[in-house]
């Protein structure tokens, strides 16, 4: 088992990082040390056949609050969805993507024509749509069904994120989609992407990654990747955006976007993604 070991008795504290207006001072030295055999790469269930045999047979999900996490936290297109995924696969670890529940509820939230700005009735939106994750059998993207509609085209938009960032503000609308994020935790391991997985979710996680790049590297990552979808976009108007939701993921009281004190800072600006999946990996895999 990997340990994460406080480990500052009589050493030097190391001076903060600054990257991208986020300041990180942690009181840590992240000191991973492994022993033999730590999660290699495998398919999923192969860590704990005889709990998943039995936890399926009689119904349930395979949930464990033992099982490793790895939180990677970060803003808006800092990358945290492909990297989370190419390193979910690699260990073959379950993935959380709960950017993705905020959207379902903004998204089923717009559909009922609710004023997000409308607290309870979001929170009760929130209480009850159903949010279904799907992988197809011949593998391709995960697709987020809510109730009942395949929405996963929709969430991507612009409009989704917006309303997200918008309800995600409200703090029993965070409070109704805690025990949905916590039963993501199963053998065996859990890779969990978002805001607050490392300080809110997860606060035991034993690896923990807040992962930023520049936002105009990410206004430019976002434009690519719009413009090969065929959309009309400016660059300007995405730095706009991004910047906007920042602050106001940054700046709301409720689990704000901030690196938890033992998580490891990566700023992926100008990195391949491949660099940033090796660096995330090292941290979880066994030297
Ligand atoms: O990661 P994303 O862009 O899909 O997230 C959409 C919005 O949801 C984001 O602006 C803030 C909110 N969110 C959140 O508040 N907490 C999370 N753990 C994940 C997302």
């Amino acid at each position: 088992m990997s340990e994460c070991r406080e480990a500052m008795d009589g050493q030097e504290r190391p001076p903060p990082l600054r990257a991208n207006g986020w300041e990180f001072r942690s009181p840590y030295r992240v000191d991973f040390q492994s022993t033999s055999s730590l999660w290699p790469p495998a398919r999923k269930f192969a860590r704990a056949p005889l709990q998943c045999a039995v936890a399926l047979a009689a119904g349930l999900p395979v949930t464990s609050k033992s099982a490793p996490v790895l939180t990677v936290d970060g803003p808006s297109g800092s990358g945290k969805g492909t990297i989370s995924r190419m390193v979910a696969d690699a260990l073959g670890w379950h993935l959380l993507d709960s950017g993705a529940l905020y959207r379902a509820v903004g998204y089923a939230a717009g559909m009922e024509g609710l004023d997000l700005s409308d607290a309870d009735a979001v929170t009760r939106c929130a209480q009850h749509t159903k949010i279904m994750f799907r992988d197809p059998k011949d593998g391709g993207e995960t697709r987020v069904v809510v109730n009942g509609h395949d929405a996963t085209d929709e969430l991507r938009t612009e409009t989704c994120g917006a309303a997200a960032s918008a309800i995600a503000v409200i703090p029993s609308v965070r409070a109704a989609l805690v025990d949905k994020q916590l039963s993501f935790r199963r053998a065996p391991g859990l890779v969990a992407d978002g805001r607050d997985m490392g300080t809110v979710i997860f606060p035991d996680a034993g690896f923990k990654v807040f992962l930023t790049a520049s936002a105009e590297e990410r206004a430019k990552r976002r434009y690519k990747q719009l413009k090969e979808k065929g959309l009309s976009v400016t660059l300007a108007a995405l730095l706009r955006e991004i910047q906007a939701r920042d602050v106001r993921d940054a700046g709301r009281a409720v689990a704000p976007l901030r690196p938890a004190a033992d998580a490891v800072l990566i700023d992926s600006t100008g990195m391949p993604i491949e660099a940033v999946v090796a660096t995330v990996l090292a941290l979880v895999r066994p030297r």
